[in-house]
């Protein structure tokens, strides 16, 4: 037991308070959509953890992190925290999360793909004909989302994004996000892997600075596609929890399966 008050257990996350910081602690739930499937996979939270410190570090050039340095190894003895659950931490700041999720695609899949054979546009940007599944598009595109307390997240335009955090803010993130992609994607090709598309959180400090928050470029918040694999027409060998969705989707009940518990919206996890 980790000696502090909890403050929420989200989908996949422990809430701790520390004060001044947050610790999160991943779990191995696994949850996709917005269901919390039963069981685990060992050591999952673990890997989360490990690749979004990974990836928090690689782009600190790029965008400033929620993430405190070291605060979890120093507080490990008064949090009575063991070795692996040292592993799955991260301390964070307490910050203000932004109301959008910000995703970028540079491929079109799921809802980006469902979206397109609607009426050719994802998030109102309107895309070329002749798209087929796993298409690369002709360049990354920004399609963020309402971030829903309730129900599904839902994709907004350009505008209503600006409207809803501001068009300064909106341009910022917009911008980093497509770096963030860009980066990320530069160092998956040179491991044989395709980043396909990934979401990223931010929040503000009492400053209105820009943060990096949540968890950045990690399975469960990407698709990462094997490149020997990848063929333009088919579902592609898919290195995430794509495969969770699919299995959901299969199942003409699983939007009845239980929710998995709030979070309160000051908290992220
Ligand atoms: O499902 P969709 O195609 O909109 O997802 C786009 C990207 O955003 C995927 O990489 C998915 O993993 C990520 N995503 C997420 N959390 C959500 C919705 C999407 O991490 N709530």
């Amino acid at each position: 037991e980790i000696n502090a008050p909890k403050i929420a257990s989200g989908k996949v996350r422990e809430i701790y308070d520390l004060e001044d910081s947050v610790l999160l602690v991943a779990t191995d739930r696994i949850s996709a959509f917005d269901v919390v499937l039963p069981g685990g996979i060992p050591g999952r939270g673990l890997i989360l953890t490990q690749l979004s410190h990974f990836w928090f570090q690689q782009t600190k050039h790029i965008a400033p992190n929620h993430i405190i340095p070291n605060e979890a190894e120093i507080l490990k003895d008064e949090l009575k925290l063991s070795s692996d659950s040292q592993l799955r931490s991260m301390a964070v700041r307490k910050l203000k999360p932004l109301e959008i999720e910000c995703v970028v695609r540079g491929y079109i899949a799921g809802s980006g793909w469902a979206s397109y054979q609607a009426d050719k546009t994802v998030c109102g940007i309107k895309l070329p004909e002749g798209l087929q599944l796993a298409s690369k598009l002709p360049e990354p595109i920004f399609t963020p989302t309402t971030k829903a307390s309730e129900g599904h997240d839902m994709p907004v335009t350009p505008e209503e994004a600006a409207e809803i955090v501001g068009q300064d803010v909106f341009d910022k993130v917009k911008a980093i996000s497509l770096e963030l992609y860009a980066f990320g994607s530069q160092l998956a090709a040179k491991a044989g892997i395709i980043l396909a598309d990934t979401k990223f959180e931010f929040g503000t400090d009492e400053n209105g600075e820009i943060f990096l928050i949540d968890e950045v470029l990690t399975p469960d918040s990407s698709r990462y596609w094997d490149a020997a694999e990848y063929k333009v027409g088919s579902s592609p060998a898919s290195f995430d929890k794509q495969i969770i969705r699919d299995y959901l989707e299969s199942l003409s009940d699983w939007n009845k399966c239980p929710p998995g518990p709030e979070l309160p919206p000051e908290i992220v996890a």
